[in-house]
């Protein structure tokens, strides 16, 4: 039997008619890049977040750049960043101009450890980017606490939690501004690239709309040096029907999240934690073992793809070794870094697949 690590084509025949319909409607109207079907869906996932404004992007990495340029973030600033992340979170920031500062990860929830924001901070710290690792909402309230305190500023990264809630609200919506990515493997993906930025701040949307577009609101009238950051129209459309389907598919992942908790709790693998502020939407289902790479082999031989998110904290990455960082400055990065396993996680995801991987465990664990 073989179980994916996701399964896109189950899911878009699952949508077929929906999104070839939608699709049909960008090419009948060549309405490519922005126009109707992104305005609309822009629209929709404002007030899907609450959020009053929604600014479609070209990608996950430009909607974090642009986010910190919108709100001023720029060259001698730096900005905190957890070192367990995705490369872009960090990226976007150095490709603002500004510097990344990085904080250790929190051992239970793998997302940015609040206890050590307050010793990263610097005369020159201008904001906080926490991220919803693996679906999960980073716990916000200490964040606003200690920026409303140091006068800096927070923007979410939202890259892999569409739809999760903290404290009951949906993330995205409740900083400054909140990062999406719709890489195809989200929760809610495009077919292609795109990405998307959330505010309540008229001025940070106007900006947003400025720097996606080569700093233009009209044609051929340019009021600052921008970039071609733009979401197509047929990303629009596409991410239009889906988003329709996306706290259905949430459930979903719950209920499968759920599932792998029975068969697996109890056993010798650290499971994920649902915290008590969060409703996590497991865009990944991350486990934790010493043996990660044998289980990885294991699970492999018996047809089931995993994956490894991420294998080198980002203050180890080469790109990053001007930074003058090594071994043992964020232990807990590193340490979840060799033990986490992403196991298959989609909400096409059936009992059988689910009974597979679970057994497979059940057999190597003993
Ligand atoms: C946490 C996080 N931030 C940022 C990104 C960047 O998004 P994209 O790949 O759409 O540029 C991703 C996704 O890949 C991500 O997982």
């Amino acid at each position: 039997m073989n179980v994916p690590f996701v399964d896109l084509q189950a899911q878009y025949r699952s949508i077929k008619a929906e999104v070839d319909a939608a699709v049909a409607r960008v090419l009948e109207s060549a309405s490519f890049i922005l126009g109707r079907e992104v305005e609309a869906f822009e629209a929709a996932f404002a007030e899907y977040v609450g959020a009053r404004f929604c600014v479609g992007v070209s990608n996950g990495t430009a909607a974090i750049q642009l986010a910190l340029m919108a709100c001023g973030v720029g060259a001698g600033d730096e900005v905190i960043v957890p070192a367990n992340t995705f490369f872009a979170s960090a990226e976007a920031v150095s490709t603002a101009n500004a510097a990344p500062v990085f904080v250790d990860a929190d051992p239970v929830s793998s997302n940015l450890d609040v206890s050590k924001i307050e010793a990263a901070i610097t005369e020159r710290t201008r904001a906080i980017l926490p991220v919803h690792l693996y679906g999960q909402a980073a716990d916000l309230d200490p964040v606003f606490e200690i920026a409303g305190r140091r006068n800096l500023i927070v923007i979410e990264d939202a890259a892999q939690a569409h739809g999760a809630r903290y404290k009951g609200r949906r993330v995205g919506a409740l900083a400054r501004a909140g990062c999406f990515s719709f890489y195809p493997g989200k929760n809610l993906g495009a077919y292609g690239e795109g990405g998307a930025v959330v505010t309540d701040d008229p001025e940070v949307a106007r900006r947003l709309r400025l720097l996606r577009d080569h700093g233009s609101e009209r044609k051929y009238r340019h009021e600052i040096i921008g970039y071609n950051f733009r979401l197509e129209g047929i990303q629009g459309a596409v991410l239009g029907v889906k988003l329709r389907r996306l706290d259905e598919w949430n459930a979903l992942r719950r209920a499968a999240a759920a599932r792998y908790g029975e068969l697996l709790g109890g056993g010798r693998l650290v499971l994920p934690r649902e915290l008590p502020y969060a409703e996590h939407v497991y865009h990944l289902y991350v486990v934790q073992t010493a043996e990660r790479d044998a289980l990885q082999k294991r699970l492999g031989e018996a047809g089931v793809q995993t994956g490894i998110h991420y294998p080198v904290p980002i203050h180890l990455q080469p790109a990053y070794a001007s930074l003058g960082h090594g071994p043992g400055d964020f232990p807990e990065a590193e340490r979840q870094a060799a033990r986490v396993l992403s196991l298959p996680m989609f909400p096409e995801l059936t009992e059988k697949q689910i009974m597979h991987v679970a057994e497979t465990i059940r057999e190597f664990t003993g």
